[in-house]
């Protein structure tokens, strides 16, 4: 150790430097968080957070809808904590991850999903992954929400899904951040955040916000392959004959009014065209008398099958597509519902009837193959987007 010093000492500053930072490391003592410390244990380390931040992504990758609000570790760690606490729950059950589950892309296999006093929500849940990569920045199936911040605190104050509505019998949210404000690992988690204990509807909407913009996908097969070619249309050398014939289907095919599937779900993000109409699936789960024709986002099509093969739930709004054969058999055949005013013309022939396909079974399989590699890996079991909670 002598032996050492002195060598520093006869060396340059650089190095004497380098010794007097290991030794005063001892007395920059950091910040404790013994609340955090005691509910999280090694499950969240403020002093060692994960990369929300900058995540890395593939060069063409380029929608983004994080406008004012871009990553921070401890922001967004603070949105995972409360997208996994029960306590944003009237009566402590629900949390967001009681509908947007990680094992399936953040949605829920449950055709509809069940809200904190047991009663179910109208539509199908989304799935979230990424949810950052689109030109969309409205959110929601009906695209109601004017941007993802806004959207965050709508689901709290939903009568059915969370239950802070502020209706006769039910808390507002203020109540809901005076609750929070009162917790030892908020009062940390928000501090470590923002830099005090206030917790506001804007800090809420900001923290899950962000996490929700951190879950990424990007290491699909469709990946592997994309980053090979200078071009989406060129064949991808890793995939197989079926699946590069469905790439150009996706691509290529076209209904009688000539669109594709990526004229409205757009590669290589896949998320919506911001213009689109609705696609046909007008229902209206709760009433079947009763239609909706103001159905015009989808989730990006990445990720609808989970790793293991399996579909992360039923598809579109009413989640009444139970298979992807079904999906692709519903655009083979478009059937217009007379009240429908807002079908997308693109699904329309000029006779007027709807989109006649005329696909085969081998082209309607290849299909399925190429959606079916737009499925990641990381993004079902990555620890920074799980549970953060002792279970
Ligand atoms: C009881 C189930 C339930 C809970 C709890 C819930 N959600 Fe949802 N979520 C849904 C449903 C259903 C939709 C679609 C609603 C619609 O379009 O009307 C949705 C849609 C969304 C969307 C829109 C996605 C898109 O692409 O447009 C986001 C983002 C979202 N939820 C985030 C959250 C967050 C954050 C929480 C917790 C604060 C949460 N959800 C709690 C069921 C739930
Ligand atoms: C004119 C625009 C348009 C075209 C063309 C189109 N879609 Fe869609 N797609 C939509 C809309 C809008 C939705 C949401 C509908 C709903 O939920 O009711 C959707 C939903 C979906 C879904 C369900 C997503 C989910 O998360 O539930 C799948 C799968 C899908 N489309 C695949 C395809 C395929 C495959 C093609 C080509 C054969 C195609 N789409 C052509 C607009 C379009």
């Amino acid at each position: 150790m002598f032996k050492n010093l002195s060598l520093f000492l006869l060396g340059s500053g650089l190095l004497v430097l380098a010794s007097c930072k290991e030794d005063t490391d001892g007395l920059a003592a950091p910040k404790s968080y013994p609340a955090i410390a005691e509910t999280f244990g090694s499950k969240l380390n403020p002093t060692n957070l994960p990369n929300y931040e900058s995540q890395t992504k593939p060069a063409y990758i380029t929608k983004d809808n994080t406008g004012a609000n871009p990553i921070k570790n401890e922001v967004a760690t603070l949105g995972r904590v409360l997208f996994y606490d029960t306590k944003l729950s009237v009566n402590n059950q629900i949390s967001c991850a009681s509908c947007h589950k990680q094992e399936f892309a953040f949605g829920d296999t449950a055709q509809l999903s069940v809200g904190f006093e047991g009663a179910k929500t109208l539509v199908h849940s989304m799935r979230l992954v990424n949810a950052r990569f689109s030109q969309e920045a409205k959110f929601f199936w009906d695209e109601r929400a004017a941007s993802l911040e806004q959207q965050t605190t709508q689901p709290i104050q939903d009568h059915l899904e969370m239950g802070y509505s502020g209706k006769p019998g039910y808390p507002n949210l203020d109540s809901l951040l005076q609750k929070l404000m009162a917790i030892d690992y908020y009062k940390e988690l928000t501090q470590l955040a923002f830099g005090d204990e206030q917790l506001t509807e804007l800090r809420l909407q900001m923290a899950l916000a962000q996490f929700v913009r951190s879950l990424q996908s990007f290491d699909s097969k469709y990946d592997a392959g994309r980053s090979q070619v200078a071009k989406e249309s060129e064949p991808f050398p890793n995939f197989t004959g079926q699946e590069n014939r469905g790439k150009q289907l996706f691509m290529q095919i076209q209904g009688n009014s000539g669109t594709s599937c990526s004229g409205c779900h757009i590669p290589p993000e896949f998320d919506i065209n911001l213009n689109s109409g609705n696609n046909g699936i007008i229902g209206v789960p709760s009433n079947p008398a009763a239609v909706d024709v103001n159905i015009t986002r989808s989730p990006t099509l990445r990720d609808m099958v989970n790793n293991k093969g399996q579909l992360n739930g039923p598809l579109m709004h009413t989640g009444e597509l139970k298979t992807l054969r079904a999906v692709i058999d519903h655009y083979n055949n478009i059937i217009i519902d007379d009240r429908n005013t807002n079908l997308d013309f693109h699904l329309r022939a000029p006779s007027g009837s709807g989109q006649q396909m005329n696909l085969d079974e081998t082209k309607k399989q290849a299909l399925i193959a190429f959606l079916k590699t737009l499925t990641g890996q990381a993004i079902y079991t990555a620890e920074k987007y799980s549970n953060p909670f002792p279970q």
